[in-house]
């Protein structure tokens, strides 16, 4: 392990971190990032319109960054991983860099009967069913979005026609058990998950993801901006089927607004 790297300062032309294994000067000076979990969306996402000229910078375990512009502003693109650990991580070292506003882009199950595949979730907050927040903030420290970049989605979504659900998220550190699927390997879901789904329904939470709770945690009790896109790629009250159809649409509706929202907040 290289200590220089790991050490706050990082060399001599400046900050270098670890995991993303970015510095500053490979950014530019990008001061935005987009975040979806998933290496495997980030060339996509780096060349959705209105953000173009983009190319790889870095590419280490689940952290896969490319560098984009729009007009001659920077932007960062950079995969999270699954969850609210590798997204702490993620996020950490970003601001390290000098990343200040994080949006994520990522998909949800919805558990309300009228938010339809292929509406985005704009997060106001949410619930932290996650373990990686409670590391950077007392439980009782609300995790809630930026309301600058909760304003850029909302609008970004009406310019481009994609409905827009903005509302409460739950957030969990698991995809079965925590989001109570029965459809697991065992069947089994601990008792304190049984019904919780129906609880937080009538709570009128909208949504289950994974990691929308540790990065506003963490951006709030960092005094950033943060806020969250998601895609719903399935109605939880209908169907526990995930298609590829309906995770291209919910997927990509959520990209298009989470790039144009960028452009409102650079
Ligand atoms: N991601 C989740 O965490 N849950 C879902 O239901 C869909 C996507």
């Amino acid at each position: 392990m290289d200590i220089i790297s790991l050490a706050k300062g990082g060399t001599m032309t400046g900050r270098s971190v670890y995991h993303l294994d970015l510095n500053d000067t490979i950014i530019e000076g990008a001061a935005v990032a987009l975040l979806p979990g998933d290496p495997g969306r980030v060339s996509e996402i780096a060349n959705t319109a209105p953000i173009e000229r983009a190319r790889e910078i870095a590419n280490k375990r689940e952290y896969r960054s490319w560098l984009g512009y729009i007009g001659q502003t920077p932007v960062l693109v950079t995969s999270t991983g699954i969850g609210g650990p590798s997204a702490s991580i993620a996020i950490d070292e970003l601001a390290q860099l000098g990343v200040r506003t994080f949006l994520r882009v990522g998909t949800t199950g919805a558990i309300q009967a009228d938010v339809n595949v292929g509406d985005v979730v704009v997060t106001t907050g949410a619930v932290r069913m996650d373990g990686a927040s409670t590391h950077y903030a007392p439980i009782e420290y609300p995790a809630v979005a930026h309301h600058d970049v909760v304003a850029a989605l909302l609008c970004a979504a009406r310019e481009l026609a994609v409905p827009a659900r903005p509302g409460v998220t739950c957030s969990c550190d698991t995809f079965y058990p925590g989001q109570e699927r029965y459809d697991s390997f065992t069947g089994y879901v601990p008792r304190r998950f049984q019904g919780i789904t129906e609880e937080w329904r009538k709570l009128h939470v909208l949504n289950y993801e994974m990691e929308a709770a540790t990065l506003l945690t963490l951006t709030s009790a960092m005094g950033l901006r943060g806020g969250c896109a998601a895609g719903v790629i399935v109605n939880r009250t209908r169907s526990e089927a995930i298609t590829k159809a309906d995770l291209e649409l919910g997927e990509g509706n959520a990209v298009r607004v989470a790039a144009l929202a960028v452009s409102y907040l650079i």
